[in-house]
């Protein structure tokens, strides 16, 4: 089988960096595509969590655990088909599609590993020519009303938001049949993929709210009609109390029906007890860390249910790619988009809590 040469932003090994891991700007070579293959050219990625997690080596060390000397990362984002394996039947040739990060799956579909993160032998969007399994690709709606850079934020984030919703919202009905979506109170902590689980709850007609602690993204709960709770009016000596007392005003004493965690340990305490009888914890992601304890007797008695997903499989990539366009259910156009140049400079950004932006886009190739 050939060889694929390309340039690429790569994460070394800790055998060949040692310590903390920066990205470096070389050549990258791959096997030449398999049947169920694609070759495609990113236009945009989008930056997540889990790139910065590869970065700095935790909670695990993904060269290592690939035994992989270097890793491209990179699973947001949009790619152009260039080239289709002899039994491609996906997608064709020039097609512009969205990247879909299920790296191995299970034999339901869902997600073991993820592409460009920790399944092994994947690449991601930080090189200028890639490969894929067709079932990694979603075409972009033909004639879509939104920008391509709109569809790499969406890749991840709001699938994963979808996903989890889709579970959520069932164990909620699970025992609540009669409450109608109005009712439902949705709140959240977290980044990009709370805020489209919440945009998406808001659609389904239910009340949503957000706590947040940057001016940009309350107003931008603000521009999508979600409740904000600005979390710099708690500090660490009376957050407990004035954050639940704060929750127990605005839903008249009943408590949160849907709580999306995705920040963890060091809120997950206030969470639960942020939550009515019956109510939903719901997570995909451990910003903050990812142990947790609880009390199983009151979870018991007030009747909580613990939810936790990972991406999603296939057939939900396609129904919220659906959704997203019929619905105007997508993150806002950037305003900034990072240059190839720029990469390892908006990593570092992004570490230190700079970037603002709940979705910040590169450009590969466009
Ligand atoms: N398993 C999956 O399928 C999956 C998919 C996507 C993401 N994830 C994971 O989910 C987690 C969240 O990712 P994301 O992309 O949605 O978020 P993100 O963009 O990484 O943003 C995290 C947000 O958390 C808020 N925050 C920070 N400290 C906080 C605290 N102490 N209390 C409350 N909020 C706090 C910050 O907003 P404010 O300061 O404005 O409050 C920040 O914007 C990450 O760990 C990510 O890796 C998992």
């Amino acid at each position: 089988m050939g060889m694929i040469s390309t340039e690429a932003w790569v994460l070394p090994s800790n055998t060949r960096r040692p310590g903390n891991a920066e990205l470096i700007r070389e050549a990258f070579t791959f096997p030449d595509i398999t049947p169920n293959e694609v070759l495609a050219k990113p236009l945009y990625g989008c930056m997540e969590g889990n790139m910065l997690h590869a970065l700095q080596r935790d909670p695990v060390d993904i060269c290592q655990e690939r035994s992989e000397d270097s890793v491209v990362l990179g699973n947001a984002g949009v790619v152009v088909v260039e080239r289709i394996g002899s039994a491609v039947t996906n997608v064709t040739e020039g097609e512009t599609c969205i990247v879909f990060g299920n790296g191995i799956w299970d034999e339901q579909g869902y997600p073991v590993k993820i592409l460009g993160y920790d399944a092994p032998s994947s690449m991601g969007v930080l090189a200028r020519s890639m490969k894929l399994h067709e079932r990694q690709l979603i075409r972009v709606p033909v004639e879509s009303e939104y920008s391509l850079e709109q569809w790499a934020a969406f890749s991840l984030r709001y699938i994963s938001a979808w996903a989890n919703w889709r579970v959520a919202y069932a164990c909620w009905r699970s025992q609540m049949q009669g409450v109608a979506p109005a009712d439902t109170v949705v709140c959240a902590w977290g980044g990009g993929v709370s805020f489209a689980q919440l945009a998406l709850a808001k659609r389904l007609g239910c009340r949503v709210m957000m706590a947040c602690s940057h001016p940009e993204r309350l107003e931008l709960l603000q521009q999508e009609g979600i409740e904000a709770i600005d979390r710099r009016q708690f500090h660490d000596d009376d957050f407990e109390d004035k954050f639940l007392k704060t929750i127990a005003e605005k839903t008249d004493g009943k408590g949160v029906s849907i709580f999306i965690d995705n920040i963890g340990t060091p809120v997950h305490r206030v969470t639960l007890k942020a939550l009515a009888r019956q109510g939903v914890v719901t997570t995909c992601g451990w910003k903050l860390g990812m142990r947790t304890h609880i009390a199983r007797a009151i979870e018991c008695l007030n009747r909580h249910i613990h939810v936790h997903t990972h991406y999603a499989r296939y057939q939900e990539g396609l129904d919220a790619v659906q959704f997203g366009e019929e619905y105007v259910w997508l993150p806002p156009h950037p305003e900034h988009i990072w240059s190839w140049n720029e990469i390892p400079t908006m990593f570092r950004e992004y570490a230190a809590g700079n970037i603002a932006s709940y979705f910040p886009i590169f450009s590969v190739n466009a």
